[in-house]
């Protein structure tokens, strides 16, 4: 049995250093987890005149989320909240009212800053938001990821054994966290 897991980026950046964190996720991660990643660069501002026709890549990212296994959140923190790019994101795969994308989907939350913090402040602003739109979140444990180029190399490659321990001990945590919501909460 092998798990979909779709990624959200949550920075634009050329050089974002949630990026590296994401490749680095994936080199680490359990074998039996196959990752797509939820593009959301070309997204519109959301608004609710949308809400009867969605244009492309609004329903792109509807489609994507919902042929998901569960959804990984990697994500910069802006200003102490959530990067707006990636909440514009989420409210368009929330709405229209009763197509909520993220309905029991298993989810997890994770960043990298440069700062000490490690996103936990924009991490609990997203809990809160994936809490509104009833997504599954795994609780424990937390990441707050520390980032530096001495630890992180650009292609994902972790140099620092015990951070390599930790995230792959995260992942395999968020394997087991799909597979407990699955087997109460089926896919369609
Ligand atoms: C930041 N940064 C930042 N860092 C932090 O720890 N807490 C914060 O609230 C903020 N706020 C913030 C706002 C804006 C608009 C920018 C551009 C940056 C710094 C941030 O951690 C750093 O730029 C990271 O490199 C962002 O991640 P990505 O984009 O490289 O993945």
């Amino acid at each position: 049995m092998s798990y979909k897991v779709g990624y959200f980026v949550g920075s634009l950046s050329s050089t974002s250093i949630n990026r590296v964190l994401s490749e680095a996720l994936i080199r680490v991660a359990p074998d039996d987890l196959e990752f797509t990643e939820l593009p959301i660069g070309d997204l519109p501002l959301y608004s609710p005149d949308h809400d009867s026709d969605y244009p492309a890549e609004a329903r792109a990212l509807k489609a994507a989320i919902e042929s998901s296994d569960a959804v990984l959140f990697v994500t910069p923190e802006y200003n102490r909240s959530i990067p707006g790019a990636l909440k514009n994101a989420i409210d368009w795969a929330s709405r229209p009212w009763g197509k909520n994308s993220f309905d029991h989907l298993p989810a997890a939350v994770i960043g990298a800053s440069i700062g000490v913090i490690g996103t936990a402040v924009a991490q609990q602003s997203l809990r809160a938001v994936l809490a509104f739109c009833n997504a599954r979140q795994m609780t424990a444990p937390e990441a707050y990821i520390h980032f530096t180029k001495e630890v992180f190399q650009e292609d994902g490659t972790i140099t620092k054994q015990d951070t390599e321990e930790f995230l792959r001990a995260y992942m395999n945590e968020f394997r087991e966290h799909i597979a407990r919501v699955l087997t109460v909460l089926p896919r369609r």
